[in-house]
């Protein structure tokens, strides 16, 4: 590892999901003024006795951060050919428990998240494209068919939700780009503010977040284009108002707050690999059998269960994406 800095997620593997689920929980708890002597209790017996203030810190965070219900995304239909293997995450979990860098290093950003403006919000469309051009997220709205669709997601720190999402899939803006032949692969960045994004200050960091995949993975039925989550607005800690979900790939793929989409003959280099490119790498799809450097892959623990289940090849969705990975067996698919 060149970083020395030790980010949230970048942890050894006894510690990644349980000491970032106790921190999160840490903040909810002291927000609710729960008292220090509890809070210095082990994590295991601390909730073991007091569940139920858990609970009511979930509330509370969802409360102070869960936008109203958008009639218009309410109504967006569930796609049936995107299947669930568990139960949906519970939605006050799913949107107080975040990774979202540019408001912190930890995992509950959600009140700090608030301070983004995502009205109104524009997203440039560039590079080896026909013609560049910008667009209104509410403009964009008009030209594409909105769905919902349950996807799996699984973190590399290994923990994972599943989230009914609201949105449309990324070919559809892919379309609207006309891409020139000679493109190759789609770069997405999120916006950059230091004065409402604290992240941003921190020169440390390879701002604005960037990450890129291939045009035929941009095409892939499953690279989706997220405007809301439970059926409401997206939170602004998800990602308003604009965010990628590609559920066969690692969480830090699925880029927030989208602001640009680039098409590029060459492959780009994304926000976690320009930090520690022996960590993270370009295709950063789930494989159980290849190791994080740090921790294993094997298994991942279910936001809100406790529960450790089997990670799958692909997140469990081979059947959608193997094949684009054909011919590419020297490259480090899985980091
Ligand atoms: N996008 C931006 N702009 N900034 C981030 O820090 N974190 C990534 C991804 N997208 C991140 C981001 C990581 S590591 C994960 S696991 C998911 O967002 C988390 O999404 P969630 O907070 O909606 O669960």
């Amino acid at each position: 590892m060149t970083v020395r800095r030790k980010k949230g997620w970048e942890i050894p593997e006894r510690e990644a999901t349980p000491e970032a689920l106790f921190l999160d929980r840490r903040r909810v708890l002291k927000a609710l003024g729960v008292s220090g002597a509890i809070l210095a209790a082990p994590a295991a017996l601390r909730f073991a006795t007091d569940p139920a203030a858990e609970r009511r810190g979930r509330m509370a965070a969802g409360k102070a951060a869960n936008p109203a219900e958008t009639p218009e995304l309410v109504q967006a239909p569930r796609n049936p050919r995107y299947t669930l293997d568990r139960p949906l995450t519970e939605e006050l979990l799913a949107i107080s428990y975040n990774n979202f860098y540019e408001f912190g290093s930890h995992k509950g950003i959600f009140r700090a998240a608030q301070a983004l403006v995502t009205d109104p919000w524009t997203i440039r469309i560039d590079g080896a494209v026909e013609k560049p051009f910008e667009i209104g997220f509410e403009d964009l709205l008009q030209k594409v068919a909105l769905e919902e669709r349950l996807y799996r997601h699984r973190c590399v720190e290994a923990w994972a939700m599943a989230v009914p999402w609201t949105g449309f899939p990324l070919k559809a803006l892919v379309d609207l780009a006309r891409p020139l032949g000679k493109a190759k692969y789609v770069r997405f960045q999120t916006f950059q503010n230091p004065e409402i994004a604290p992240g941003h200050r921190e020169a440390y960091y390879p701002w604005p977040y960037t990450e890129g995949i291939t045009v035929a993975e941009a095409t892939n039925e499953l690279a989706f284009l997220v405007t809301g989550a439970y059926g409401k607005t997206l939170p602004k800690q998800m990602g308003a108002p604009l965010r990628l979900a590609l559920p066969w790939k690692y969480g830090f793929k699925s880029i927030k707050s989208i602001v640009r989409v680039s098409f590029l003959e060459n492959r780009p280099k994304s926000f976690w690999e320009a930090l520690q490119p022996r960590e993270y790498g370009f295709w950063a799809n789930v494989n159980p059998d290849v190791p994080h450097p740090r921790w294993s892959q094997a298994r991942e623990k279910m936001l809100g269960t406790g529960k450790m289940i089997p990670t799958r090849l692909f997140n469990g969705y081979g059947a959608f994406v193997a094949d684009l990975y054909k011919g590419l067996e020297g490259e480090r698919l899985y980091t």
